[in-house]
C-alpha cells in the first residue's frame, strides 16, 4: 500500500487512459478512432511552425495574443473575451475547477463526451448523466436533473460520440430553462463541419447572457490535434477568472504560430468541409450496402450499429480493423457496445475501410 492516496473524488478515474491502441507491425496505421482532421495540416500552419522554431526558447505570450485578435477578426468577437487553452480539454478542466465546488453537481448527457464527468471529478464535483431521446441530447432531460447544487451544464454540440445535434431554439430553450447560476458550456469541437440552417455553435448565447460559454477547437477541421490547442468566447468575468487560474504558458509557441495561419486559410477549411461533404454520404452509402446501420451525423464521425453475433459484432470488427493497421472507436465506454465510431480519412482510407469491413463481414480471416 502506498503511503499517500489520491483523494477520494479521483479514485475511479486512476488507471483511465485515453483510446490510442496502436496497431503493432503496419508501416502506415490508417487513425480513424480520434475524429482527427482528413487532410492532415494546413500547409500555411506548417510554414509558420517553422518560421518561429528559431524563438521556443522564450515564453509564450499569456493574455490576448496576436491568435486571440486573429480569432476575434474571423468570428467578429472580443478578443478579451477569448481564452486560449492547451485544447479545449484544459479547458473544460480549467472551467470546473474555477465553479465547481466539491459536491456541486454537473450535468453531461448520456452519450457525451467522457471527458466531462471526468473533470468533474477532478474538481471534486458529481457528475449527474442526463439520457439522451434515442441517440440525441434531451433538453427536456436535462432540464428536469437540476437541483439546487447544479453548478455547470456541458452540453457537446454537435455531440460526440452520436454525431448528432440541436437546433438553436432548442439550445435557448435549455438556457433559458436553467436557473443563472448554472454555467452552460457549449463545446462546439465539430462546428465547421455543421451545414445545417438552424444551427449555430453558440456566439450569440455568450453574447446575450452572463453565463454562458463556448468552446472551439483546432483539434478537428483545423487539422491541429498534436499542437493542443483551443479557445473559449465567455463573458468578460468569467474570461478573467479562466485567465486567472489556468497554467499561464499552457499554449505554446508553434501552436499560437500554426493558429493564426490556420484560421487564415481559408482554402484549407473550404477544402476540409467539401472533403467531408463528400465522403460522409459515400461512407453511409456504403455502410448501409454491407449491411451495417449507419447513424445519421452532422460533423466528421459516425456511429455505426453492427449485428449482435459474436463473429460478425462491434467488437470484432474493431478487432479485426485494428490487425488490418486501421483504428476506430470501441463504444462500450459509451455504454454502447454494438456500435463503433469513425472518422472520414482521406479518399484512400475511406475505400480501405470499407474493403476491409467487406473482408470482415465475408469470414475473411485478419
Ligand atoms: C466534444 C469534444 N470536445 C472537446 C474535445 C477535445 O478537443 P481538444 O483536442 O481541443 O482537447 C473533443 C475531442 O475529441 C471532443 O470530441
Amino acid at each position: 500500500m502506498p503511503s499517500v492516496a489520491p483523494k477520494a473524488s479521483i479514485a475511479d478515474l486512476i488507471g483511465y487512459k485515453p483510446a490510442l491502441a496502436g496497431a503493432p507491425g503496419h508501416a502506415r496505421v490508417v487513425r480513424l478512432h480520434v475524429n482527427e482532421g482528413a487532410l492532415g495540416p494546413s500547409p500555411k500552419a506548417m510554414e509558420a511552425m517553422q518560421t518561429v522554431a528559431t524563438r521556443i526558447h522564450q515564453y509564450p505570450a499569456v493574455d490576448a495574443s496576436g491568435l486571440a485578435v486573429a480569432i476575434g477578426r474571423k468570428h467578429g468577437i472580443d478578443p478579451q473575451r477569448i481564452v486560449l487553452g492547451c485544447g479545449s480539454d484544459e479547458l473544460i478542466q480549467v472551467l470546473c475547477l474555477a465553479y465547481v465546488e466539491p459536491g456541486d453537481e454537473v450535468i453531461h448527457t448520456q452519450y457525451g463526451f467522457l471527458l466531462f464527468p471526468m473533470a468533474a471529478k477532478i474538481a471534486g464535483g458529481v457528475p449527474v448523466s442526463a439520457p439522451d431521446d434515442g441517440y440525441t441530447v434531451s433538453v427536456d432531460a436535462i432540464l428536469e436533473r437540476v437541483t439546487p447544487r447544479t453548478k455547470l451544464v456541458f452540453l457537446a454540440n454537435p455531440n460526440n460520440p452520436t454525431g448528432t445535434y440541436l437546433a438553436h431554439d432548442e439550445v435557448r430553450r435549455l438556457r433559458a430553462g436553467l436557473p443563472d447560476r448554472v454555467v452552460l458550456v457549449l463545446d462546439a469541437a465539430y462546428a465547421e463541419y455543421v451545414q445545417r440552417n438552424d444551427y449555430t455553435a453558440g456566439i450569440e448565447l455568450v453574447e446575450e447572457t452572463d453565463n454562458t460559454v463556448m468552446l472551439r477547437t483546432f483539434s478537428k477541421a483545423f487539422g491541429m490535434a498534436g499542437l493542443r490547442l483551443g479557445w473559449a468566447y465567455c463573458p468578460k468575468s468569467m474570461a478573467d477568472t479562466l485567465y486567472s487560474i489556468r497554467p499561464p504558458y499552457g499554449v505554446n509557441i508553434p501552436a499560437l504560430a500554426a493558429g493564426v495561419a490556420a484560421i487564415e486559410d481559408q482554402a484549407f477549411q473550404d477544402a476540409t468541409v467539401a472533403h467531408n461533404a463528400r465522403w460522409m454520404p459515400w461512407l453511409q452509402a456504403q455502410f448501409n450496402a454491407l449491411g451495417l446501420e449507419p447513424m445519421p451525423t452532422v460533423a466528421n464521425f459516425l456511429m455505426v450499429r453492427f449485428p449482435t453475433e459474436p463473429a460478425r459484432n462491434a467488437d470484432a470488427a474493431r478487432q479485426f480493423l485494428a490487425a488490418r493497421g486501421i483504428l476506430v472507436r470501441e463504444m462500450a465506454g459509451y455504454g454502447a457496445p454494438e456500435f463503433i465510431r469513425l472518422s472520414v480519412g482521406s479518399e484512400d482510407d475511406n475505400h480501405l475501410l470499407v474493403d476491409t469491413l467487406r473482408d470482415f463481414l465475408n469470414g475473411a480471416s485478419s
